[in-house]
């Protein structure tokens, strides 16, 4: 809880282009989320450094990131849009939860394991402690929500372990928080491997949908999806490459996979595929064009960042301060 209301953080890094699997994931599900909650949307920059960056690059690519947040629909005059590394309580608290987590626990990270195996030469401290920082982001704001989709389970369940064992020693100093993972939408697949995750750093460009491909890249792709010979609509797991498109459908129409499935009853895959292409293109326009002119209004978007980046580190630097005090760090002299 935060000023008197349930609190959800959320974050998303910067890195590569971003994929319909996290706007469907996640991204959307924040905007419906946001008017029910204090919500805290942040860009993760600090989590970003674990694998190498162009520092231009990154830089750019957080402003994307954050004019995209509003882009999407969220109001940053009610939500707090902001930079995580324009707020040191993320790294301070990480080194206090660094202390109450065990190597064993981070050694099982999947996420871990694969990043590990695809950047074998930099295999740094701050790729295996990853999670504590994203268990920081999430604790310091008293989180009872965390909207993701599937693939970042695991973490949440090390941040509300680490929650655990801290209010043990320590009495109720961390909101327990709970992950929020839409029906459908949650786990967005490879538009040429469905068996995979959609994921930004795929290298067959047709397997994702960028959030800044053109309508007619997108219905391209859509019609390169790979999908099977039943030639038959079904929401199967059998069909894995025609489920995902449903699923796909789905989340952008609000219409159940059943539905969907009855709307393209005796219907052929290229008509599915046309339909799926058109719908997205038609959801990924306006939020492209939004964002182009955002991008555009550098007053507005700084004022932005500098309020919502002084209202995020208010609330942190409170759970900071409790935390500090409970582990027996001196008080400030004011
Ligand atoms: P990231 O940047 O990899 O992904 C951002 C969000 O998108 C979701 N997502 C997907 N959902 C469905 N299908 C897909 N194919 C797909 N690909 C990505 C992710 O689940 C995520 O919700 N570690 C996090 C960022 C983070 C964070 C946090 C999230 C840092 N601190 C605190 C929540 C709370 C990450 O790298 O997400």
């Amino acid at each position: 809880m935060l000023n008197g209301r349930k609190s959800l953080f959320s974050g998303m890094q910067a890195t590569g282009t971003l994929t319909l699997g996290n706007y469907l994931g996640a991204l959307n599900n924040w905007v419906t989320l946001a008017d029910e909650y204090e919500c805290f949307y942040s860009v993760v920059d600090m989590h970003s450094i674990t694998v190498r960056q162009d520092p231009a690059t990154l830089r750019k690519r957080s402003r994307e990131l954050l004019t995209l947040y509003i882009a999407a629909g969220l109001d940053p005059e009610k939500n707090c849009i902001y930079y995580q590394s324009h707020v040191s309580a993320h790294a301070e608290l990480a080194w206090i939860l660094n202390c109450f987590t065990y190597m064993g626990e981070l050694n099982r990270m999947t996420q871990f394991k694969d990043k590990s195996a695809k950047h074998a030469d930099n295999i740094n401290a701050g790729l295996f402690t990853y999670p504590v920082l994203m268990a920081s982001d999430i604790l310091l704001f008293q989180t009872d929500v965390v909207p993701v989709g599937i693939d970042q389970m695991q973490h949440l369940e090390l941040a509300r372990n680490i929650a655990e064992r801290f209010n043990n020693i320590y009495g109720e100093v961390f909101t327990m928080p709970q992950a929020y993972v839409g029906k459908v939408g949650a786990k967005i697949q490879s538009l040429q491997d469905p068996s995979k995750k959609m994921s930004k750093s795929d290298e067959n460009e047709n397997a994702s949908i960028y959030l800044t491909d053109s309508p007619d890249t997108v219905i391209r792709k859509f019609k390169r999806a790979v999908t099977d010979s039943e030639a038959c609509i079904r929401y199967s797991d059998e069909q894995p490459g025609i489920k995902n498109l449903i699923n796909i459908y789905s989340v952008c129409t609000k219409k159940t996979p059943e539905e969907v499935v009855k709307e393209f009853e005796g219907k052929g895959y290229g008509d599915f595929k046309m339909a799926v292409g058109e719908t997205v293109a038609s959801i990924l326009k306006p939020i492209q064009e939004k964002q182009a002119d955002l991008l555009k209004n550098k007053d507005y978007i700084d004022g932005i960042i500098k309020a919502n980046g002084e209202k995020a580190n208010y609330f942190a630097t409170k759970t900071l301060r409790k935390v500090q005090r409970k582990v027996g760090f001196p008080d400030r002299i004011r």
